[in-house]
């Protein structure tokens, strides 16, 4: 079967095709910006988001939205995760958390998927802690802070491979998975 995932950014797309292939589910890269929501819930996003989609695209198809959400902050900057990271970014988190021993945080991923003129929803989270610095070249976004908790190095010091065992949207992505094989 193929499924496209819409989205602009290759990276998200990369880990999605890997999770893919390991299904036999060829999952095809649909390189489209789409208006998003400011919403306090991601699954309120995500839903407006494939609401305005589905009267664009043929066939089958997903989008994900994901945020960051950290402990001591009170879950700061979780749906507002892209306007945070283009603003402050990496390096005002971590001013955000000096001296902070809590440093709990953890990635929530949010996959909608329009399947036989249906919506469902796929949530994946994966705990971890932020980073006392910037540490890794690969990947995107707050990766080079954010330490899961199966490893003690940074999703930007792990290649795509590593991230896409463990990461957010691998969990909610495999969960999408699960559901069209049974379907
Ligand atoms: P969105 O899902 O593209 O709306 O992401 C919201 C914000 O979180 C953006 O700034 C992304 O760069 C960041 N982000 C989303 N997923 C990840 C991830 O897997 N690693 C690191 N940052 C991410």
């Amino acid at each position: 079967m193929v499924l496209k995932f819409i989205t602009s950014n290759i990276h998200k797309y990369e880990e999605a095709l890997l999770i893919g292939e390991k299904y036999e589910i060829n999952i095809s890269h649909e390189n489209l910006e789409y208006i998003e929501s400011q919403n306090d819930s991601f699954s309120e996003i995500a839903r407006f988001s494939l609401d305005n989609l589905k009267e664009k695209i043929q066939g089958d198809f997903f989008i994900e939205d994901a945020g960051l959400v950290i402990e001591c902050l009170n879950g700061f900057p979780g749906p507002y995760s892209s306007f945070v990271y283009s603003t402050i970014g990496n390096q005002g988190i971590l001013e955000l958390m000096r001296n902070e021993k809590n440093r709990n945080a953890k990635f929530i991923s949010t996959v909608a998927l329009f399947y036989k003129n249906k919506e469902f929803l796929f949530v994946g989270e994966c705990h971890g802690s932020i980073a006392s610095e910037i540490k890794g070249e690969h990947g995107f976004g707050y990766d080079p802070i954010f330490i899961p908790s199966e490893k003690n190095i940074s999703f930007g010091q792990l290649d795509v491979d590593e991230k896409s065992l463990l990461s957010h949207r691998s969990i909610a992505i495999n969960k999408m998975i699960k559901f069209l094989k049974e379907n």
